[in-house]
């Protein structure tokens, strides 16, 4: 080995080091070739799950006003609203975005959406209306 092939290396391993120091992910995540989904990734999939999904209907912000909203039978639920989705359970959402309104007794337009999105992802989802919401379900 030349030198300059040393003096190379020596700054890249420098520089993978440097790269590591102070990063939240730890020096296993970037040797284990398949790194390791945090929380925070598994959110912003699930946010990203909801622009491509459900923004068209529910809104960019969750709020219920959609492009699509005014020529749906029902307007869709504001996913912004606490008091309302408080009342709901966690397994009535899940079941909802999965088998569609009309499996929950709720509107048909809200359409089911099991055979586009794995399990997992519905549940990241209703995870994240908690987070619009703000809320848990309550027992009234
Ligand atoms: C084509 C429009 C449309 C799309 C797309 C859509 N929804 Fe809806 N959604 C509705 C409508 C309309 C309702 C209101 C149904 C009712 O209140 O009867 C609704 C209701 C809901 C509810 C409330 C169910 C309940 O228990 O009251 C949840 C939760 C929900 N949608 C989640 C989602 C999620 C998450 C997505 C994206 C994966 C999504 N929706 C995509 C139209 C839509």
């Amino acid at each position: 080995m030349n030198s300059r092939v040393l003096t190379i290396t020596a700054i890249f391993i420098a520089l993978l080091f440097i790269n590591n120091q102070g990063a939240l992910a730890g020096p296993a995540d970037w040797l284990s070739s398949t790194p390791k989904k945090t929380d925070k990734d598994e959110f912003s999939e699930a946010g990203n799950d909801y622009r491509l999904n459900c923004t068209p209907c529910h809104g960019e912000n969750g709020d219920g006003n959609g492009q699509l909203a005014s020529s749906l039978s029902k307007p869709p639920r504001n996913h912004l609203d606490a008091k309302y989705m408080s009342g709901r359970t966690d397994e009535q959402l899940f079941k909802a975005i999965s088998e569609g309104g009309a499996a929950v007794g709720k509107a048909e337009d809200m359409p089911p959406h099991n055979t586009t999105l794995s399990k997992g992802a519905i549940q990241g989802l209703v995870k994240y209306l908690r987070h619009l919401c703000d809320c848990q379900y309550k027992k009234k």
